[in-house]
Order: C-alpha cells, then structure tokens, then sequence
C-alpha cells in the first residue's frame, strides 16, 4: 500500500526577465549569474495575477491529470513563501474557493524551498492513515512581490511559478507512489534566510521599518555552504534508509537553486551530474515550486516515466531541508 501521486501539473507565468534585462537595472551580468547560479532567466508573474491565481492553474492541471472529480479532494496542502496574504487566511484557503472544492481542509505550509517535499510527506501520512482519501499538494511562489529589485544578491536568483500534485492511495500492489521521506531542519541558522518585516517581530508600524525589510534577504554563503551539505545527507541517508545504491536511482530532481550547489553534491557523493534533472537554466529559483516544477519539465520532455525511481533533494528557509523517494 502507497501514495502515490495520481496527477501533476504547472504553471508557468508568460513573461520572462532575461539576465540581460537584469544588467540593465543593476550592476550585473549575464555571464556573472550564468558562471555563479547556472540561471539564464526567471518567468515572472503578471501584474493583474497573485500567488493562488498560479496555484489554480498548476491545480486544474493536475486533477485534470489525475482524471478525478476535484470535489473528491480533501485536503490542500499549500507551500508557500509568498502567498496572497503576509500572514493570515491561508493562500490554501483562497485557492479552496477559486476551485469551489466544497468542503477541503485547507492550509499553508511555511517549510521555505523545502515546502513541497515536507507537503508530499505530510499527504501521503494522511492518506496511509486513511484519514483523507485525495489530497492536492501545491507549491507555488510570487517571489517578484517580495524581491528588492535594487539588490543585486538576491533579484537574479528567483522566479515566479506553481507546480501542483493530486495524491491518492495506490492498493494495487505495483509498487508505485511515495515510498519514503527524509525531513529535517537545522532552525539555529533561521536569520540566515528570511523576510523580516510583517510578522510578531517586526509588525508593521507606518514609517518605522526599513525598506530591505520588507524583501527577501540572505547570507547566500552560508546558505551555499548548508545546502551542499544537507543534499549530500538527503541523498545518503534515503538511499541507505532502503537499500538502494544510485545505480538503482533512475534521477535525482533536486531543488533549482545554484548549478553550482548541484555540482559540489554530485561531486561530493561521486555521482555524474548526469543523474541531476537540473532546468534552473529556464526558470531560476522558484523555492517551493520549484521540485514540482522540474517534475513537470520531465514529463513533459519524456524523461520521467511509469516505474521510474526518483530522489527529490530540497533545502531552504528554517533552515530546513527534506526529500522524497519516489517509484513513478
Ligand atoms: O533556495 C534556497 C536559497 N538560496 C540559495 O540556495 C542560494 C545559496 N547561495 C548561492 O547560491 C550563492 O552564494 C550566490 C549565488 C548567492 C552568490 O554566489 P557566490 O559565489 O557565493 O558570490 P559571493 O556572495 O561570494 O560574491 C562574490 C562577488 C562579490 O564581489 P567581491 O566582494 O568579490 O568584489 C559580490 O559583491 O560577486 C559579487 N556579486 C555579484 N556580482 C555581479 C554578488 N552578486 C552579484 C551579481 N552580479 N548579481
């Protein structure tokens, strides 16, 4: 008995901000982000849009996938650093009424770029206990909305998009589905990434916060420095924890942050970087979409069929970082 997840989709905003662009506003270039991020462009969501607006599109992708009635889904899971809201109702919630999914439990997940590898745990938990049948897991982010355009650190790593998965339970006895999840955190370097402003600690007061509060800021060294880090252990402990060897691993799809994060792993663990689905190349740094996303890419270009066994790597915000072992 398994989760398996039925159907997945994406959504992926029409307009795109080439590195190019970027050096037109701040003091960078494209050969810079290329040779340090491995990223070419970042599509970015349209102005007359929101963050649920990407969630509903990835969504009626995947249940139209999925080939289910949507009011069979129970619950939505939404993962998500940027949703509608700073703080309250749940972007799940929003999403719950632009799909008129009656009666779904519905609520966000804040696990940074990890969000959608902890979601896919959390369903398939429900769905073993058989206390939700169908459960739609979204990961989705506006990043441009809370992007400092003037800092050049930051703008050229992020893009906006939603990649949405249906998951149900699979009796069938192949195999197939969800089959193990690694989820951790290393919360002590939580100031290392992180919005500041809006929440308890630095509530909006009119006129007395700083402007860079209201953006993403990172220490993108020691960020680096843990992400090479925890993918190595990702990768170790889900391969040990079943046996398997990466021989036995048709890819492994981590999180489109840095090419060179990617690299440093493989070359860690000795594996060819052959095995990496690696796409950030198109659509940078979309945090919690960003796993989904790259599934999605690999469907769409034939590379990630029925009975295939793949490795979800992600890390992010917390810190926390995670991954799933799937048989496709
Ligand atoms: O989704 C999870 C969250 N984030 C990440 O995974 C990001 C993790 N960190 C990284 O990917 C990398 O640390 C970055 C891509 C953010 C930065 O790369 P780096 O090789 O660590 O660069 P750096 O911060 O050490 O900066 C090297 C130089 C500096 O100049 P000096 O001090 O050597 O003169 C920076 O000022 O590059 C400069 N720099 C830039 N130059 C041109 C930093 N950003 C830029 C830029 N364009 N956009």
């Amino acid at each position: 008995m398994t989760a398996e997840i039925l159907g997945l989709g994406a959504h992926i905003p029409e307009k795109i901000v080439t590195n190019e662009e970027l050096a037109s506003t701040v003091d960078t270039s494209d050969e810079w982000i290329r040779s340090h991020t491995g990223i070419g462009k970042r599509h970015i969501i349209a102005e007359d849009k929101t963050t649920s607006d990407m969630a509903v599109g990835a969504s009626l992708k995947a249940i139209e996938k999925a080939g289910i009635d949507k009011d069979e889904i129970g619950m939505i899971i939404l993962a998500t650093a940027s949703g509608d809201y700073s703080t309250f109702p749940s972007t799940a919630c929003v999403v719950q009424h632009k799909l008129d999914i009656k009666n779904a439990a519905a609520m966000d997940l804040s696990a940074g770029c990890t969000g959608f590898v902890y979601g896919l745990e959390v369903a398939r938990s429900m769905i073993l206990a058989r206390t939700q049948k169908k459960v739609l897991v979204i990961g989705v982010e506006a990043l441009s909305r809370i992007t400092n355009w003037k800092d050049r650190d930051t703008c050229v790593l992020f893009g906006d998009g939603a990649g949405a998965a249906v998951l149900g339970l699979n009796e069938s006895g192949d195999g197939r589905g969800i089959l193990d999840s690694f989820l951790g955190a290393e919360g002590d370097g939580y100031m290392h990434l992180m919005r500041k402003a809006g929440g308890a600690m630095h509530p909006f007061h009119v006129g007395e916060y700083d402007e860079e509060d209201l953006y993403i800021s990172m220490n993108g060294r020691r960020v680096y420095g843990f992400a090479v880090r925890v993918n190595e252990t990702i990768i170790k402990t889900l391969l040990k924890n079943n046996d398997l060897t990466v021989d036995d691993l048709t890819r492994i799809v981590p999180h489109q942050a840095n090419l060179r994060i990617i690299q440093a792993a493989a070359k860690r663990l000795d594996i060819p970087m052959e095995k990496f689905f690696v796409i950030m190349e198109e659509y940078a740094n979309t945090s919690a979409a960003s796993i989904p996303i790259a599934l999605n890419a690999m469907i769409e270009c034939g590379e990630l069929k029925k009975g295939d066994l793949i490795l979800t790597a992600g890390f992010g915000a917390g810190l926390t970082y995670g991954g799933n072992l799937i048989r496709w």
